[in-house]
């Protein structure tokens, strides 16, 4: 079954594909693009990438943080150039978020902008990376430093690709799905995972259509990053990023309890969830509570102070100058575990 979910963003609109077998709508996706030529840029082998019905040039890739970078993007854009590539034609992008973002960045500045149509191969770029059009590639400096806003022209989620993703890698996308509970998608769990995917991308693209460019609503898909994020640099990225945000959840499930703002069951909710998805819900043993506060002081929400995504009586929203005695307090009563027992996660959960 494909489920069609449509971002709307005026002339920016597309149309996101859920289900078994949509990479092969890239055919008429490409003919109604009237383009005459299409450069595939995919990092899985080439039997997994279908049919253009056009001129097609095939370019290897890797996925990774390593190769999501400027020069990628140049070389690439000199690929397009020599198989001459117009502003007329389309890239695709076949792979995880790494590649959708550097495909995507180089679909953005090609020609000043050539249309891109994502094939996104990991659970985590199906319901995130893809979709939303905020594309990037890493400086030395820090992760996503350069980049644009580009949407797609559509964004075909085949979730045949996901069957040989290996375990962690499917928990990595959990990790997002979980966080939807709590930001307008609450019944999801033992849903089959198409329609989680489904639902993910639909709560994602009514966000964006409300705020495309991440000035205010769109902070609500941070929910549970802030730590996620300071835990991902705290461990040297051992904890996979949905991983990490599923350990930011449960804090933030407990810092909202802190300030009043929810009760305990609320609280305890957070929790039950972050489990159901064999997910990890404790702080890993060794990682110091200074280190993270002052990794989360860092955040891009944080204009002064420290600033979360919490639940409270009108929904979850952004909280800024959340005190830091508070945070530091409901860090120091997080439960804490071994990072390998919280890697494997999903083995204690079946238990
Ligand atoms: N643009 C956005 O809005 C947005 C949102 C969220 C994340 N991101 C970006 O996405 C990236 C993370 O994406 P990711 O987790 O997909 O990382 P990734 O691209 O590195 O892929 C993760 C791993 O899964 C493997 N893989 C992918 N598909 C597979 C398949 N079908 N079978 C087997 N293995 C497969 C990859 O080779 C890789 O080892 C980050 O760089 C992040 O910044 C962007
Ligand atoms: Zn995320």
């Amino acid at each position: 079954m494909t489920t069609t979910i449509p971002v709307r963003l005026e002339e920016r609109s597309y149309d996101v594909l859920v289900g078994p077998g949509v990479r092969n709508s890239l055919p008429e996706v490409v003919r109604r693009l009237g383009a005459q030529r299409a450069v595939v840029v995919s990092a899985r082998p080439p039997a997994w990438v279908p049919d253009t019905g056009v001129e097609t040039l095939l370019l290897p890739a890797r996925d990774g943080e390593h190769d999501k970078r400027l020069s990628t993007v140049e070389e690439l854009c000199g690929e397009f150039a020599r198989f001459g590539l117009t502003r007329s034609d389309v890239v695709v992008s076949c792979g995880g978020g790494t590649t959708t973002d550097v495909v995507g960045l180089a679909a953005a500045l090609y020609h000043r902008g050539v249309a891109v149509v994502h094939l996104p191969t990991s659970l985590l770029a199906q319901v995130d990376a893809s979709v939303g059009g905020k594309t990037a590639v890493n400086l030395p400096a820090g992760k996503n430093l350069v980049g644009a806003y580009w949407q797609p022209s559509a964004v075909l989620c085949d979730t045949d690709y996901l069957t040989t993703l290996p375990r962690r890698e499917l928990l990595n996308g959990l990790g997002e799905i979980a966080r939807c509970h709590f930001i307008g998608a609450p019944g999801l769990r033992g849903l089959p995972l198409p329609e989680q995917i489904a639902a993910s991308v639909t709560l994602k693209a009514g966000i964006v259509a409300q705020d495309e460019r991440d000035t205010g609503p769109r902070h609500l898909l941070n929910y549970g990053h802030t730590l996620g994020h300071a835990l991902e640099i705290a461990t040297d990225f051992a904890l996979r990023h949905g991983e990490a945000v599923a350990i930011g959840t449960v804090f933030a499930g407990r810092l909202a309890g802190a300030l009043g703002r929810i009760d305990q069951s609320g609280v305890d909710e957070h929790r039950a969830v972050v489990r159901h998805y064999g997910l990890p819900a404790a702080l890993p043993a060794d990682v110091d509570a200074d280190v993270l506060v002052r990794q989360m002081r860092r955040d891009k929400k944080a204009i002064a102070g420290l600033a979360f995504v919490l639940a409270g009586p009108r929904g979850a929203e952004l909280v800024r100058d959340v005190p830091a005695e508070v945070v530091t307090d409901v860090l120091a009563r997080m439960p804490r575990d071994r990072l390998e027992n919280l890697v494997g996660a999903t083995e204690a959960a079946a238990t």
